[in-house]
């Protein structure tokens, strides 16, 4: 179940905690490995127990279920050799269900290093469904002396890779002249920027349509993978009863999501200059 800005899921947390207090229900049982807990991570790069892993390198972790993306940031996550702890970045991208972390310096060579979910973070990263990921090790691996080639997402330009899949998806609804459907507009570089960018959506009116370098917390990506707790219809909708709409392949949900992670920017042309 959906529930952004706490709901039901998030209740049952709360009655996990005072399971005494009235019109509490016992609370859901997920399973019985881990009861009352949300995500579960399912594969990681670089995989437990790896050696000579790139010194820069960058963290994937791929789960059963989407990751609330704003309980990221929080100190939910660490990494670290002994009590060694570099300043980390990480984001969800939401298309590949993966959790994405890389530290902002280079990593000690021939060490250990350790990715874990915080036991008693204050705000602990947590699923859609508002339940928390169970603590504990995701990663474990050894630097070698090297440096790879890593990065976080695939570059992508809002020219040549994001404009084609705008006009040929969405702009023939979300265009002007005037605001365009569901006030969105979708067909020129101002349009994106002035009715995306950090802009409240009405689905859920506490996460931006599109938040720049947080593919997982743009409300835009949810609506073009027809997650279940969306308002409205999945996106591209199809204005004929009797014609399904066209879903965005798996591809073109990637390079969405890749460039809102590197940012959403338009740099490859401003605006002004079409
Ligand atoms: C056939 C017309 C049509 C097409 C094509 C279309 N949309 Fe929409 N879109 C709508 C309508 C109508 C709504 C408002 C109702 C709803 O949310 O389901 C909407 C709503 C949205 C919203 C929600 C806005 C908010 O703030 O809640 C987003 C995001 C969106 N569209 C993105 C897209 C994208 C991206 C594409 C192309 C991949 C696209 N749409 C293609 C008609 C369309």
């Amino acid at each position: 179940m959906y529930a952004p800005a706490g709901g039901l899921a998030r209740l049952a947390v709360l009655c996990a905690a005072a399971a005494s207090l009235a019109g509490c229900a016992p609370p859901p049982q997920e399973s019985d490995a881990s009861p009352g807990y949300g995500p579960e991570p399912l594969a990681a790069t670089p995989r437990d127990g790896q050696g000579g892993v790139p010194v820069d390198a960058v963290v994937r972790v791929s789960f059963s279920d989407h990751l609330d993306e704003r309980t990221l940031y929080q100190g939910g996550l660490s990494l670290h050799s002994g009590p060694v702890s570099p300043w980390i970045m990480a984001y969800y991208d939401p298309v590949r269900r993966r959790l994405v972390v890389w530290p902002k310096s280079t990593l000690r060579a021939n060490a250990t290093w350790v990715l874990d979910v915080v036991e008693d973070a204050n705000v602990p990263v947590a699923g859609l469904d508002g339940l928390p990921v169970k603590p504990g090790t995701l990663t474990s691996f050894r630097t070698g002396t090297a440096a790879g080639d890593n990065a976080p997402y695939v570059e992508r330009t809002y020219d040549e890779d994001v404009r084609p899949i705008f006009e040929r998806h969405c702009a023939a609804c979300h265009k002007g002249p005037g605001t365009g459907v569901a006030r969105l507009r979708l067909d020129t570089i101002e349009g994106v920027r002035d009715t995306t960018m950090g802009v409240p959506s009405d689905g859920w009116p506490t996460w931006p349509r599109i938040a720049p370098s947080r593919p997982g917390e743009s409300y835009l990506v949810y609506k073009l993978l027809g997650y279940e707790g969306i308002v409205g219809a999945p996106m591209p909708a199809s204005w004929e009863p009797d014609v399904p709409a066209t879903r965005l392949t798996r591809r073109e949900l990637e390079t969405v999501s890749d460039w809102i992670a590197g940012g959403a920017t338009f740099f490859d042309r401003l605006p002004g200059e079409e």
